[in-house]
C-alpha cells in the first residue's frame, strides 16, 4: 500500500518521478504528491485523487527545475484522502520532506510528545510525526542518515520512509521495516523506490534492502547501514523483465494485458523446472530434503486469490502425497495458537511477496519450528527472503489489483511443489508424475484455446449488465474457482457476488437465488464420474428455482450442455487441472462487466495492489 519513488541524477527529478508514480499507482491511489529541494527551500506539490489529477495541477504550475526529489502516491490509513494528508509531508521548520509507506503504530504518543515540544501539527497522518521527530533531530545532529537512524529506531510498526533535507538537496536517506524498498542503481543516477516497475526504464540494476536498514543516495554513490550505524552489504539483483512488461500494449486495462498473458506466465512458470528424464528438479527449494520426507502435515498461508489458490493446491498436495494439507488466512494464523511444530510445512503464497498478514504469519510458523517454503512472483520480497525457500512464479509483474496471471501462476507453482513432494516422498510412481508435468506443460495452449472465445463471454456481460447479483458455483477444486469468480467481480465490478461449493446450495444459500439470479456452474469433466454427475444435479436444483444458468463444461459435454442456459466451453483436462481453464472465462467476465460499468478496472475504489498492513 502507497507507491514511494526517490530520484537523484541528472534528469529532471519531477518527470521521473511522476512517471515512476504511475508504474506504482496500483499500490494506492487516494492522493498523490511530489517534493523536490531547490535553494535551501522545499517545492511541495500534492493533491487528493489519482495522479492524474497531480499531473494536470503540475502542467499548470510546474515545480522548478531539480535533480533530486521525493513522490509518493497513498492508500489513506491514518487520515482521510484530502490534500493536506497527502505525502510528502514538511516538518514545521520547512526542512525536511518525508514520504512514508506503513503504519507508525506509536504516532499518537509520539504527536503528544511533540506537541508538549511546541511542535505544531498540520495533518491527520502518522507520518507527519515522523517528519517533525526528523527534522528535530537533523537540528541536532545537521546529518540526515543519522537523523533518520535515530528516528527509526524511535518508530513502532512497519515503514519505508524517504526523506529530503534543504540543507543537502542532492541526497536522499531512506530507511525500511517491514515495508518494500528497493534501490535502483543507474549510470550517474540512482533510484530509491517500493517497486522496480518505478525505475525499469532507466535501470534493471537493483539492490534489495534488508530490515532495519538506512539507505543513503547521491548521485554516484549508495551507503546502506543498519539503525546502529553499521555498515551492511545489500545484495544486487538483475531486474530481468522489460520495460514493455510494465506497459498495457494495446489493451484498454492493464487486467485485460494479464488475463491474455496467462498462457506465457503459465510456461514460464513451469520452464526448466524438470530434467530430460522428467524428474522434478526444483534446485530452488533448498530445505534438507530428509526434513520434507519427515513432515506431517502441509499448512497453507495466504490471503484473497492467493488463499484461494491455497485451496485448489489442496486438493492436489493431499490427493498426491496424502499428508494433510489445511489452508489457513494468513490474517487469521497466528491469532489461533495454530498446532504447527518442526515436522510442519508451511507454504506460503504470495504474488506481492510483502503482504503483511501473510509475512506475520510466515514468522509464527518459523518461531515454532515450521520450515517455510513461499511461492511468490516479486524477486527479493521481504516473504521471499524471510522463508527457507522460495518457488518463484515468473508471471512478469502484475499491476492491476484484481489477481489474474498471479492466481493461475500460483495454482500452477504449488502443483509443482506437490508433485516435487511426491517424487520426493515416492508417494507416486515417476510415471504419474510425469503424466501429470505433460498435463501441466499442455495447460498454456489450453488457456489460449479459451481467451480465443473471450468475444463470447464479453456478449454474457453485455446481456446481464444491469444484474446486481451473481452466485458461482463449483464442487472439489472447481468450489475455489467458484470463490475466486466470486471474488473477482465483488473487486472490480462492485457487485454482489458469492462462490459456494454447489453441494452447500441446499443447505442455505439456495434460498436466495431466483430468477434474476444468474448461476455460473463450473462442471468438473465427465471422466471425473460421480462428481460430474452431482453438480449436473446441482444444476437442475438452481434452474427449478428459475434462475440463469451460465455453464462451464467440457467441450462436448452433453449433459452438461443441455441444461445450460448460456454455455461456456472448456478443453478437457482431468480435474485437478480444470482451475488453470475454468477462471479465466471468470476473470474475462469481471473485466469485461466491470468495463461496462464505467469502473475503473485497474484501480477499484478502496483496494490497493499490496497489503501492507495489518
Ligand atoms: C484479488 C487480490 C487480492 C490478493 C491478496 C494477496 O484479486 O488481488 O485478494 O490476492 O491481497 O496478495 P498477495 O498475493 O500479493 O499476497
Amino acid at each position: 500500500m502507497c507507491g514511494i519513488i526517490g530520484y537523484v541524477g541528472q534528469q529532471d527529478a519531477v518527470q521521473v518521478i511522476l512517471e515512476g508514480l504511475r508504474r506504482v499507482e496500483y499500490r494506492g491511489y487516494d492522493s498523490a504528491g511530489i517534493a523536490i529541494a531547490v535553494d535551501g527551500k522545499l517545492a511541495v506539490a500534492k493533491r487528493s485523487g489519482k495522479l492524474g489529477s497531480l499531473a494536470a495541477q503540475l502542467a499548470e504550475h510546474p515545480l522548478p527545475s531539480s535533480g533530486c526529489g521525493i513522490g509518493h502516491t497513498r492508500w489513506a490509513t491514518h487520515g482521510g484522502p484530502n490534500d493536506t494528508n497527502a505525502h510528502p509531508h514538511v516538518s514545521a521548520d520547512g526542512r525536511v520532506a518525508l514520504v512514508h509507506n506503513g503504519i507508525i503504530e506509536n504516532f499518537a504518543e509520539l504527536r503528544a510528545e511533540l506537541e508538549l515540544r511546541g511542535v505544531t501539527f498540520i495533518s491527520q497522518t502518522d507520518t507527519e510525526a515522523a517528519a517533525q521527530l526528523l527534522a528535530l533531530e537533523l537540528a541536532l545532529t545537521n546529518d540526515l542518515t543519522v537523523a533518520m537512524r535515530t528516528v527509526c529506531t524511535r518508530l513502532k510498526g512497519a515503514f519505508t520512509l524517504v526523506a529530503l533535507d534543504t540543507q543537502n538537496p542532492e541526497c536522499l536517506v531512506a530507511a525500511r521495516r517491514d515495508s518494500p524498498l528497493v534501490v535502483g542503481v543507474g549510470d550517474g543516477e540512482n533510484f530509491v523506490a517500493s517497486d522496480v516497475a518505478s525505475f525499469i526504464m532507466h535501470t534493471r540494476e537493483a539492490l534489495e534492502l534488508g530490515q532495519n536498514q538506512v539507505v543513503t543516495l547521491t548521485r554516484n554513490s549508495v551507503q546502506v547501514s543498519d539503525f546502529d550505524g553499521e555498515p551492511a552489504e545489500p545484495q544486487h539483483f538483475h531486474v530481468d523483465w522489460s520495460p514493455a512488461a510494465a506497459e498495457k500494449a494495446g489493451f484498454d486495462w492493464f487486467m485485460r494485458k494479464e488475463i491474455f498473458e496467462q498462457p506465457r506466465a503459465v510456461f514460464d512458470t513451469l520452464l526448466g523446472r524438470s530434467d530430460a528424464a522428467g524428474r522434478l528438479l526444483l534446485d530452488e527449494i533448498r530445505i534438507d530434503t530428509n526434513e520434507l520426507r519427515l513432515i506431517d502435515k502441509i499448512v497453507v498461508v495466504a490471503c484473497g486469490s492467493a488463499y484461494y489458490a491455497g485451496l485448489v493446491a489442496k486438493y492436489a498436495i493431499e490427493h498426491w502425497i496424502r499428508v494433510p494439507v489445511e489452508v489457513e488466512l494468513a490474517s487469521e494464523f497466528r491469532y489461533r495458537d495454530p498446532i504447527v511444530n518442526s515436522r510442519t510445512l508451511c507454504v506460503t503464497i504470495s504474488q506481492s511477496g510483502e503482504t503483511m498478514d501473510t509475512l506475520q504469519a510466515i514468522r509464527h510458523a518459523r518461531v515454532q519450528g515450521a520450515k517455510v517454503i513461499a511461492i511468490c512472483n516479486t524477486v527479493g520480497a521481504t516473504i521471499a527472503r524471510e522463508s527457507d525457500a522460495v518457488l518463484y512464479t515468473r508471471a512478469g509483474p502484475e499491476i492491476a489489483v484484481a489477481s489474474t496471471k498471479g492466481f493461475l501462476t500460483q495454482v500452477s507453482a504449488a502443483y509443482l511443489l506437490g508433485l516435487y513432494l511426491a517424487q520426493l516422498r515416492g508417494t507416486m510412481f515417476a510415471d504419474e508424475v510425469e503424466r501429470y508435468l505433460t498435463e501441466l506443460s499442455e495447460v498454456p495452449d489450453k488457456i489460449q484455446q479459451v481467451l480465443d472465445q473471450a468475444e463470447r463471454v464479453y456478449a454474457l456481460a453485455a446481456d446481464v449488465v444491469d444484474t446486481q447479483d451473481f452466485i458461482f458455483l463449483g464442487r472439489h477444486v472447481g468450489s475455489a474457482v467458484a470463490l475466486e469468480g466470486a471474488l473477482k467481480l465483488k473487486e472490480i465490478a462492485y457487485l454482489h457476488a458469492e462462490g459456494f461449493a454447489a453441494g452447500e446450495l441446499k443447505h442455505g444459500p439456495i434460498a436466495i437465488i431466483d430468477e434474476t439470479t444468474p448461476v455460473f456452474v463450473v462442471v468438473p469433466p465427465p471422466g471425473a464420474g460421480q462428481l460430474h454427475d452431482k453438480v449436473i444435479s446441482n444444476i437442475q436444483e438452481v434452474r427449478a428455482r428459475g434462475a440463469r444458468v451460465v455453464v462451464l463444461a467440457e467441450r462436448g459435454d452433453v449433459a452438461a450442455g443441455s441444461c445450460a442456459d448460456y454455455l461456456l466451453e472448456l478443453p478437457p483436462t482431468s480435474v485437478l487441472l480444470q482451475p488453470l481453464t475454468a477462471s479465466v472465462p471468470l476473470q474475462l467476465f469481471a473485466c469485461e462487466l466491470a468495463t461496462l460499468l464505467g469502473n475503473d478496472v485497474d484501480q477499484p475504489r478502496n483496494l490497493a495492489k499490496s497489503v501492507t498492513v495489518e
